[in-house]
């Protein structure tokens, strides 16, 4: 393969370095300080993805970059995602080496100029930082945590057919061409960007795992919460449907299923336990059942774009309005159909689907609506 910084008229930096943050105000400059120490002698630049995060760490970055010229910052607005943040960094720059790490001083950047090193000079198209080889070690995680990440393991390797003994690691040095090969099939989705990379890439990985020790947070908290489980087998099931059908619509029509649930309960409650007609019954079921698809699929669905305060109100209206005419596209298409053939089963499950697309290509654009959604 071609060494493009190798070559003469090559101006751009060698390395970059790309650092996610989500309120890491505390931790940004120790780790640029660091970064300057360990990479002296490199060609490289530091490029910060920063989720516009509320604790004013892009305005940090900004004046630690007064001092250190490698310092680049892309601030996103009304965004959220780790994995996305490393993807749109390491578009963001047109050096041939690419890092990815943490910035909350967790990850041992002292192994970077090796990473970099082997990367230059033996077949290797990725470099990473393992906790899970011989010399790693997991840092202070408690059982619970630890255990999560060892479950997540095993089913991650089951979607790469390598033997990466971590494949969650968030930590990592690759060949621009990898991600260039590959970026446009990236689910992006959650945190697991190097399983995605390894899911996605059309030909077999040559990787080599380093081991280092996890260290303990120093500032700030973690942001790996119930939700990034969700989005990890989330991730999980876009890779195994393929890229035809967006994960979000997964996850709305597996929210819709549970719907189901909360309507027959409601129903029954109302109907068989408080004595009201079927009718008020199944209206008072419909609407709750909406109620509670609107908050799962905020949490959820659009956890990266979740509405708030005045805003929730404003989408609960239009999503109850939205799955109103969704109900009756599911009636009209299904009868429709049933007049033509009588096979019932057949007739519900296509209105079903035009609802179900319809509720979700409608909430997608008048409930969560924003220009560009990843
Ligand atoms: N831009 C952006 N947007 N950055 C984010 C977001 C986000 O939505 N969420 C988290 N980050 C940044 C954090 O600021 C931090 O620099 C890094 O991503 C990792 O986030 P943590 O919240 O510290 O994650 P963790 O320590 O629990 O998990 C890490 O270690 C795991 C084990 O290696 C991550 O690297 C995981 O990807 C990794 O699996
Ligand atoms: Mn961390």
């Amino acid at each position: 393969m071609p060494d493009v910084a190798s070559s003469t008229e090559c101006r751009t930096p060698t390395l970059a370095v790309v650092i996610p943050t989500y309120n890491e105000a505390e931790n940004v400059s120790v780790l640029v300080d660091r970064l300057h120490a360990v990479l002296a002698g490199i060609d490289w630049e530091l490029l910060f993805v920063d989720d516009d995060s509320p604790d004013g760490t892009a305005q940090r970055i900004r004046s630690i970059a007064c001092k250190h010229p490698h310092v680049r910052l892309l601030q996103r607005m009304g965004r959220r995602g780790l994995s996305s943040a490393c993807i749109e960094g390491m578009l963001a720059t047109t050096a041939p080496y690419l890092a990815v790490m943490d910035a909350d001083l967790q990850h041992d950047e002292t192994l970077l100029p090796e990473m970099l090193r082997r990367l230059q000079q033996e077949p290797l198209d990725i470099l990473i930082g393992s906790r899970y080889v011989a010399g790693g070690q997991m840092g202070d995680w408690d059982a619970q945590r630890a255990s999560m990440s060892q479950w997540a393991t095993r089913l991650g390797k089951h979607l790469i057919k390598a033997d990466v003994k971590d494949p969650m690691s968030g930590f990592f040095m690759l060949r621009a061409e990898v991600l260039q090969d590959c970026v446009r099939e990236l689910s992006g989705v959650g945190y697991k960007i190097l399983l995605d990379l390894f899911a996605t890439s059309p030909r077999p990985l040559r990787f080599l795992e380093l081991p280092y020790r996890f260290r303990a947070r120093q500032s700030g908290e973690s942001k790996l919460d119930e939700a990034v489980l969700w989005e990890y087998l989330l991730m999980l099931i876009q890779k195994w449907v393929g890229p035809m059908i967006p994960a979000r619509f997964i996850a709305f029509s597996l929210i819709g299923g549970s719907g189901v649930f909360v309507h027959m309960l409601v129903l029954w409650l109302s109907f068989k336990g408080i004595g009201t007609s079927f009718l008020v019954g199944q209206s008072a079921a419909a609407l709750v059942a909406m109620t509670t698809n609107f908050f799962l699929n905020n949490l959820f669905t659009y956890s990266d774009m979740r509405l708030r305060g005045r805003e929730l109100f404003r989408g609960w209206l239009s999503f109850v309005a939205a799955c109103s005419v969704g109900a009756l596209a599911n009636v009209g298409i299904a009868s429709w159909i049933f007049e033509a053939n009588s096979l019932w089963v057949l007739s519900a499950l296509a209105g079903i689907l035009v609802g179900a697309v319809w509720n979700y290509a409608v909430t997608a654009v008048y409930t969560w609506k924003r220009p560009k959604a990843t």
